[in-house]
């Protein structure tokens, strides 16, 4: 087994300053020289690119001067150890491909209280096999929390909120997390500000050079037309595009929260000012910036202002940036949008654009295979992710922070006899445990009374039943929650990519429906699934027989599998078995010259499986061997068959 530190690109000692150490003149010359030549290495490889791209965009030499000044900047305040990193990185490839990384998504607050809380939780996120963590948002937001969408309203790029800690507790952690081969992403809200970023409050005096930041609106008929055009993200809690400033006389674009301001890419000062920011961070020892809502960037009248070619111009720029100033980093695409729409964000082999993107429509497909018990459309769409270029790098979860939207491939499953709305209905009436059968637990967002449609808000173990029958205090129905808990983490754990933990899930945490008490978060029902860490729990994963053990070990133990064994390479070959029961997903991974069939039956029934033959094979998690043709898979369970 490689050393785990090497796998991140990051070293287990040494290269801990953040500064060089002080060296003899000439030393320091030298390393100088070899400094400049790495820089302007990589600036001629992509200077001509990056030039073409951002005059199509802005013709303007001058803040394009600017720009490579400051990406000069940027690459000369970067710390030596996030340099030598850098260097790591680029010769060890892609590091965040690797079978034995594993993420883990967390808010600060609720995880560890501040940041510094973190540093001094590493212990647990390491015996959690996390080699990848994403800080949800931190950056400074309005004080009252009604007014900062969870973090995602950002009032400065800068600064740390300050309950949370500062950026040198931020740099700190990143160093200690480095040290142990962990890696740290945060998010980069780069569609809007918070109204009360610096920028927000001099647009609002009415400073011109601030509003043209922004986009300012005061004819009723171009409001009407984005109206028309432009999907609702927020349809209940938020609805409309634009928010009326009556000091203004004017309104100003406000896609998501009326508090959340769009700022105008296509003033190349928000665009090099943005830049600026995400280079700041970077230099704080960020290794993946996740780029929040980069589909919405860019706004056109006359189109629904998603994923406009121009986004694309504006994500390779940053890909070639982040390229000349910090090749370390790895840009991960939030693009919750239809896999055609997704795809794209990868660029092409020449022209990348986004390392990662997050696997969105197999994330809600499997959720609609639970409550159906038919994998058929899972099948076809992980087939469709098996289809692409091994080099496409998925972020594979169950669950996020956000809301599941029912994104379905609609005109299959139409096929079948199941249409878009009713479809969506029976799914949020079994997740919330209306259906006969159902012991899932969660509740609805954003509703629309309009046109029926809404999404839904639970943790993973509400919704395979765990809350249902501790509640019921029901011990059967508790074990099968839980193994139908554990099967989707094992299936999470087949798929190619990297595989991201909602911090709680690893423990089988249950719905907090305290927000509801929480005049700041009454309105915004995904803090259902975001609530305070339940640092009690972590006490029972020692617990063979609980809920918290049973979980806790099986995940230990699949992580564990996962990395050792080769047959969960990035670049094994995938195959989704075609098998006669719609109930049973079967993945076929082949590397090395060996195969591993992964099964997994999506049924309350217990049911007898056929190999394609008799064969020798070794039960992964058991690790039984034997030659078989048949065997036997409980209802909600799944088996690792490594063939001998
Ligand atoms: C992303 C985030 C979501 C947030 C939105 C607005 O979609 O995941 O939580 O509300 O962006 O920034």
């Amino acid at each position: 087994m490689t050393d785990k530190n090497d796998r991140a690109g990051v070293p287990a000692s040494g290269a801990r300053t953040r500064r060089s150490p002080s060296r003899q003149p000439l030393a320091r010359s030298a390393e100088r020289a070899r400094a400049d030549a790495i820089f302007l290495g990589r600036l001629r490889r992509h200077h001509d690119e990056l030039r073409w791209l951002y005059m199509e965009l802005y013709d303007n030499a001058d803040m394009f001067g600017e720009l490579v000044d400051q990406l000069r900047r940027f690459y000369d305040e970067r710390p030596a150890a996030l340099r030598a990193l850098d260097e790591r990185r680029e010769r060890a490839g892609a590091w965040y491909r690797e079978r034995g990384q594993l993420g883990m998504q967390m808010y600060i607050d609720n995880f560890a209280g501040t940041i510094a809380g973190v540093e001094g939780r590493l212990d647990y996120l390491e015996r959690c096999g996390v080699t990848y963590v994403h800080l949800m948002p931190f950056l400074d937001t309005p004080a009252d929390r009604s007014r900062s969408d969870g973090g995602y309203a950002v009032s400065d790029f800068r600064r740390v909120k300050p309950g949370l800690g500062t950026m040198e507790d931020l740099a700190r952690l990143a160093e200690r997390c480095h040290e142990r081969g962990i890696s740290l992403c945060m998010d980069f809200v780069m569609n809007h500000t918070s109204d009360e970023h610096e920028w927000a409050r001099r647009a609002r005096a009415g400073e011109g050079e601030y509003m043209s930041r922004y986009f300012f609106e005061s004819r009723q008929d171009v409001i009407d037309r984005y109206t028309r055009d432009v999907p609702q993200v927020f349809p209940t809690t938020a609805p409309g595009h634009f928010t009326y400033l009556p000091e203004l006389g004017q309104h100003v674009m406000t896609q998501f929260y009326p508090y959340q301001w769009d700022l105008n890419y296509r003033n190349p000062r928000v665009f090099n000012e943005m830049m600026y920011n995400f280079l700041f961070l970077a230099n704080q020892g960020i290794d993946v910036m996740r780029l929040d809502a980069v589909p919405y960037i860019w706004k056109q009248l006359g189109t629904n202002c998603r994923n406009l070619p121009q986004v694309h111009t504006i994500v390779r720029m940053m890909r070639m940036i982040s390229e000349v100033v910090c090749p370390g980093v790895v840009l991960l695409g939030e693009v919750v949008m239809a896999p055609v729409e997704v795809v794209p964000y990868f660029g092409t082999v020449e022209k990348p654009e986004c390392h990662m993107l997050y696997n969105v429509t197999t994330m809600a497909t499997t959720w609609s295979t639970v409550a159906c018990r038919d994998t058929r459309l899972l099948r076809s769409q992980l087939e469709a992710v098996c289809a692409l270029p091994r080099a496409y790098t998925f972020l594979n979860y169950l669950r996020c922070h956000d809301d599941i939207g029912w994104g379905l491939d609609y005109a299959t499953l139409s096929g079948w006899g199941m249409e878009e709305v009713p479809h969506k209905r029976y799914l949020n009436d079994y997740f919330q445990g209306l259906v006969p059968g159902s012991t899932s637990r969660g509740e609805l967002y954003n509703a629309d009374p309009v046109t029926g449609d809404a999404r839904f808000c639970a943790t993973t173990a509400s919704m395979c039943g765990v809350e249902a029958a501790a509640l019921a205090g029901d011990g059967a129905a508790m074990d099968v929650a839980l193994r139908k808990d554990v099967m989707l983490h094992a299936y999470l754990l087949a798929q190619s990519g990297l595989p991201i933990i909602y911090s709680g899930d690893e423990l089988a945490q249950v719905n907090d429906y305290s927000y509801r008490d929480d005049p700041e978060r009454a309105d915004d029902s995904r803090y259902v699934h975001r609530g305070r860490f339940d640092w009690s729990l972590v006490g029972r994963a020692d617990e063979p027989g609980s809920a918290q053990g049973r979980i806790f070990g099986a995940l230990e133990e699949l992580e564990g599998i996962r990395r050792d064994e080769a047959v969960f390479d990035a670049d094994a070959s995938v195959e989704i078995v075609d098998y006669s029961d719609p109930a049973i997903l079967w993945i076929r991974r082949s590397a090395g010259g060996r195969t591993l069939e992964a099964v997994f039956n999506f049924s309350d029934d217990e049911k007898s499986l056929w190999m394609p033959g008799r064969a020798r094979f070794t039960d992964l998690v058991s690790g039984d061997e034997g030659e078989f043709e048949t065997f036997s898979l409980p209802a909600w369970d799944f088996r690792w068959y490594l063939r001998a």
